[in-house]
């Protein structure tokens, strides 16, 4: 007589054989990111939300992004890509606000496949490759808008940048309808630079020099000290270009210092993140070891804005 298998236990047979195909049928329509709503929806509110309650000390950014982002989210036929360029000294959130854009677009946010973040000096180091470095960017860029007209470029150390590289770039972000069949106006370029980054700490010193509230400080007022600082400053790099003379850059985005009690902020916030309950006697003791501008014994800004904040911590958790 021949061995037979209770009729229960093929049932499970079956039933474990049909959950494991189920699952690999989840597994690859799923959560395979696609170009599509499920994966790419812009959430209005979430932004808003995050830019209020997560980034401290930047109501100029805070207020020109959430404007930016979602008048452009929201057109149905955007004539151009956005093009952001983010600047402020270290530490004040430029990557971190890059994080929140992609967030509240592409459900991986900053890990999605439709996110590029280029970094100059890792990226593009030598000036010797430019030439190689072109022709690789252009294949990038278009490879990747033709796969997903919804896609997000964010350049790092755009001050680094060779200006033959920014040049190239150029004609993605211009008014053209189309550029040999590819379409560019669904995307969005994200420049982030320290460019500018200590007149805006000029004007923030003179308003607290004047007593004033730094939230007085109207984007109108960096503008003036940019415009005279970096825009007339042939030698660094965005500004060699035309990006600025063609007006291809949307939305200049100042971030301003940030002062102790922001640092402060983020160190609750850190903690948070890191897992443990936000304890402000420990973040105390850290944001007095930090460095900052001084004016006589008061400290002013933070050298380092907030990023040294979730190494340092460790220190005194
Ligand atoms: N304004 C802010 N509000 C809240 N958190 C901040 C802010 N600025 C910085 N942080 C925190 O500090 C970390 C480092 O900031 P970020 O990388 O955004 O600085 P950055 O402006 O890009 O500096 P750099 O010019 O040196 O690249 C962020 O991940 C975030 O946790
Ligand atoms: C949008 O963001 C808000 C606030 O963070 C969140 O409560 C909501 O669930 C989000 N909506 C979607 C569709 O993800
Ligand atoms: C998309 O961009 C990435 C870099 O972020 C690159 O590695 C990849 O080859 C690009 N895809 C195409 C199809 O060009
Ligand atoms: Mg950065």
């Amino acid at each position: 007589m021949t061995a037979r298998m209770p009729p229960q236990v093929t049932l499970l047979l079956v039933g474990a054989g049909f959950a494991a195909l189920g699952a690999t049928y989840w597994h690859f329509y799923w959560k395979k990111e696609v170009c599509n709503a499920n994966w790419i929806n812009f959430n209005k509110t979430g932004l808003k939300h995050d830019l209020k309650k997560k980034l401290f000390g930047q109501h100029i950014a805070a207020k020109v992004i959430l404007k930016a982002v979602t008048g452009f989210m929201e057109s149905k036929n955007p004539k151009k890509p956005l093009v952001l360029s983010l600047h402020g000294w270290t530490g004040t959130g430029k990557n971190f606000v890059s994080q929140i854009i992609a967030e509240n677009i592409y459900k991986k946010g900053m890990t999605s496949s439709f996110v590029h973040l280029f970094t100059a000096t890792s990226h593009f180091p030598h000036e010797s490759h430019i030439n190689e470095y072109k022709t690789q960017l252009h294949k990038w860029i278009r490879g990747n808008v033709s796969i997903c007209p919804r896609s997000m470029f964010i350049f790092d150390e755009m001050d680094k940048m060779h200006p033959e590289l920014i040049n190239s770039i150029k004609p993605y972000l211009d008014f053209y309808n189309n550029l040999d069949g590819v379409s560019y106006r669904q995307s969005i370029f994200i420049f982030l630079s320290n460019a500018g980054g200590e007149s805006i700490v000029q004007v923030a010193l003179h308003f607290w020099e004047l007593g004033r509230d730094r939230r007085e400080i109207q984007l109108k007022d960096i503008e003036m000290a940019l415009s005279l600082s970096v825009f007339n400053n042939k030698n660094s790099g965005l500004w060699h270009t035309s990006l600025i003379d063609k007006n291809l850059v949307d939305y200049f985005v100042p971030f301003l210092p940030l002062e102790y009690r922001h640092v402060i902020h983020c160190g609750l916030a850190e903690m948070a993140r890191k897992g443990h309950f936000p304890n402000k006697n420990v973040v105390v003791r850290m944001a007095r070891d930090l460095n900052y501008f001084l004016k006589g014994y008061m400290r002013i800004f933070s050298m380092q804005g907030c990023k040294i904040i979730s190494s340092r911590l460790d220190f005194y958790i």
